[in-house]
Parts: structure tokens; C-alpha cells; sequence
């Protein structure tokens, strides 16, 4: 009876633990984060920071972009500007997602900059763009 109440117990975690962490997930909360930042564009405005990121390159399948996101979140210069609470969760929310699709992306900092705010939009845009193609593929399969 105890090897069955375990056994199940196992079984519990194994089947609850990814579905909490998976690319979905993950990329519903990146999605909500980052409306609920642009709600508050007082906390971003004035923040510049590397460009590079491409929304069209990353609406595409590959995923060099969401690599440079992370990069770049985590290069905001602090002595400079405030940074908001909520960029450091995003920021670990893509390292997350990222490690469903490993990639190598450089970002090069004193050359082009452009607005936190506009970076932004384009990542939520870009997450839900994925997190749609992948709706789509779990609607399918289920
Ligand atoms: C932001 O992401 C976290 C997970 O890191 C999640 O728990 C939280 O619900 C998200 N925030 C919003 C506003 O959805
Ligand atoms: C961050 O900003 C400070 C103040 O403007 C500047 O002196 C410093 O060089 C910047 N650091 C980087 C890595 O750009
Ligand atoms: C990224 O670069 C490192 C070091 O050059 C290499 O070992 C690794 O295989 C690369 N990863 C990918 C996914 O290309």
C-alpha cells in the first residue's frame, strides 16, 4: 500500500512539474509581465538600451531574439537609471525560455540605442506571437 501511495506520489510530481515551467507557461507570464510594465510607462520612460532585437526575425521560428532580450534586460545600466522591479523577473523568465532553445547571441553594447519601451513592446508582441503557434499545436494534438 505505501509503494502505491509513492509511487502515485512520484507520478504526481513528475506529470505537475513541467506543465508549471514549460514554454507556455513561460511565455504566458513573459506576456503578462510585459503589458503590465507598458501599463506604466512613467517607471520606463527615458530607459535606453541596446537595440538589436528584430521583431520580424523573431516572429520567424528562430530564436536568436529572445537571447538578445535577455542580454540586453540584463545590461541596463544601473548607475544610470532606475531599473524597474519587474525587468529582472522578465529577464529571469527568458533565461527560462530560453533553455528550450539554446542559442548564442551577442549583443554590442555604445553603438545603436533605442527606448526600454519600444523593446518591449516588441518582445510581448513576439511572445505572443509564439505563444499562439503554440496554443494552435496543443489545440491539435489534444
Ligand atoms: C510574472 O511572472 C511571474 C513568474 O515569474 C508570475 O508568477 C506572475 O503571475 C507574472 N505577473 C503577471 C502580472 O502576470
Ligand atoms: C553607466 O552609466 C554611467 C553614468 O552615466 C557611465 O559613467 C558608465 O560608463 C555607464 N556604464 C556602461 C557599462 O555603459
Ligand atoms: C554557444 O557557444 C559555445 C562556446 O562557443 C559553444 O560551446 C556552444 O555549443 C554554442 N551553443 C549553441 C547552441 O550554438
Amino acid at each position: 500500500m505505501k509503494t502505491v501511495a509513492l509511487l502515485f506520489f512520484a507520478f504526481v510530481l513528475v506529470y505537475t512539474a513541467p506543465t508549471q515551467n514549460d514554454e507556455y507557461h513561460i511565455l504566458r507570464n513573459i506576456i503578462n509581465n510585459v503589458s503590465k510594465l507598458l501599463e506604466d510607462p512613467e517607471k520606463l520612460s527615458g530607459i535606453m538600451v541596446p537595440s538589436g532585437f528584430d521583431k520580424s526575425r523573431c516572429i520567424s521560428t528562430r530564436p536568436e531574439d529572445f537571447c538578445l532580450a535577455e542580454e540586453i534586460l540584463f545590461k541596463i545600466n544601473s548607475t544610470k537609471y532606475v531599473i524597474p522591479e519587474n525587468i529582472l523577473n522578465i529577464g529571469r523568465l527568458l533565461i527560462q525560455y530560453n533553455q528550450f532553445h539554446q542559442t548564442n547571441c551577442t549583443v554590442t553594447l555604445n553603438k545603436d540605442e533605442e527606448q526600454l519601451r519600444d523593446l518591449l513592446k516588441d518582445l510581448g508582441c513576439c511572445a505572443q506571437f509564439k505563444y499562439s503557434r503554440l496554443n494552435h499545436k496543443r489545440m491539435r494534438n489534444s
